[in-house]
């Protein structure tokens, strides 16, 4: 079965028309970058990786990527680490060829003194403040490679971490600097939460809003559909699920690939074509849900009946949904306001609702899963 698994897994769909139009658009306005947004786990790094890295290069640019989150609470270190590490790629192959070119020319210097010889002409330090660093090293980097540089920011809602006064100085120096420096970096912001770019831009002076160009990513297609298809064809003779099937379960799904990939694997692995059916099966498998399972186990009765209610569309805090918690065995009365706060406050703590904006699960499979159980 292990090959029938990777066939499954290797699956994957490219856009290079999109990074191309992405390109053009940062081409045609120097200095303000493109924000992708998109839910969790749509495709967005992988669009990044897959796509626009190979675009860019083809393009003449050079792609550096930076995952703003590593370093959570100090994007702008972040992006220098990307950066210096660009750097001494771009920079490795020039020095040690600069340094056999530099040597004689030290010999005949102007006075005709001999200057330490092996001795690479050392630069000046970077600075040691994150903003002007960041300055710096696009500079070097650019010069260094003699190119335009694609900076691919990923997980960039983490720039709207932190108390709204640091964010917005950070999103002033983010700003000043790509616009400064337009003829030689391009860039690219990509995040999950629009939410929190929003609320970076509703902060007063607003320093993203009229900079960035807010685009929503786009979910993969009937493309990414027909290929499952045709993989499951591949296995079962020809045989495969509904196109339409597919595409109304994709959509159920929220357009994550990677579970969707998943579920028609299992539904191969079964000879199960009926889609309903197979994600029935899916749901029903223990395996797929350990880990969430494991997860609900450890909350209490109030927050377990909050993630369902939640996963069931009601409004956390509405009266008819803190009296039906009420009801709950082990919650005792209907919760107060506060105390359903608080219960969402560590939903979204452990990743079961989304962190910020309108309380929602987060995985539509989770949301499926608890939707399908009962309330205790
Ligand atoms: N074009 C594609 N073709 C096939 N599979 C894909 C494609 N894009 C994404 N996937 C699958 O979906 C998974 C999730 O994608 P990715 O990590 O890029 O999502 P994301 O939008 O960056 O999520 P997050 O917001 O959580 O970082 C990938 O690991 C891969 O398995
Ligand atoms: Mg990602």
């Amino acid at each position: 079965m292990a090959t029938m698994k990777a066939d499954f897994d290797s699956v994957s769909i490219q856009r290079p028309e999109l990074a191309a139009s992405y390109l053009g658009l940062l081409a045609s306005q120097p200095g303000r970058p493109l924000a992708l947004f998109g839910p969790r786990r749509l495709g967005k790094t992988w669009f990044l990786d897959q796509d626009l890295t190979p675009a860019a290069r083809e393009r003449g640019w050079l792609p550096v990527y930076a995952d703003l989150w590593l370093q959570r609470g100090a994007p702008l270190a972040a992006i220098n680490h990307a950066l210096e590490e660009a750097l001494d790629d771009a920079s490795v192959p020039a020095q040690a060829a600069g340094k056999l070119a530099k040597t004689p020319v030290t010999k005949l210097s102007a006075l005709g003194v001999s200057v330490d010889l092996g001795a690479a002409p050392s630069r000046r330090k970077l600075p040691e403040a994150p903003e002007l660093r960041f300055d710096a090293l696009i500079q070097r980097l650019h010069a260094a490679a003699g190119r335009p540089i694609l900076l691919m920011l990923d997980e960039a809602q983490a720039l709207a971490e932190g108390s709204a006064a640091s964010a917005e100085a950070l999103a002033g120096s983010l700003r000043a600097v790509l616009h400064k420096r337009r003829q030689q970096v391009h860039a690219v912001l990509t995040g999950s939460s629009p939410d929190a770019l929003a609320q970076l831009l509703a902060t007063a002076g607003a320093p993203m809003y009229h900079f960035a160009q807010v685009l929503n990513f786009p979910a993969l297609g009937d493309e990414f559909l027909k290929a499952l298809a045709e993989q499951y064809g591949r296995v079962h003779k020809g045989r495969k699920p509904l196109l339409d099937d597919l595409r109304q379960l994709f959509e159920r799904l929220g357009h994550k690939p990677a579970l969707m990939r998943d579920v028609v694997k299992s539904m191969s692995a079964e000879g199960e074509t009926d889609v309903q059916r197979g994600f029935a099966k899916y749901l029903a498998d223990e395996r797929h849900v350990a880990g969430w399972r494991a997860l609900i186990d450890t909350l209490g009765p109030l927050e377990r009946g909050l993630a369902r209610a939640v996963a069931a569309g009601q409004a956390p805090l509405g009266q008819a949904t803190r009296q039906q918690l009420g009801q709950l065995p082990g919650v005792g009365a209907a919760p107060t306001v506060g105390k359903v706060r608080a219960a969402l406050e560590r939903l979204r703590k452990l990743g079961v609702l989304t962190r910020s904006g309108t309380p929602q699960v987060e995985d539509p499979f989770l949301q499926a899963w608890l939707l399908g159980r009962p309330p205790v």
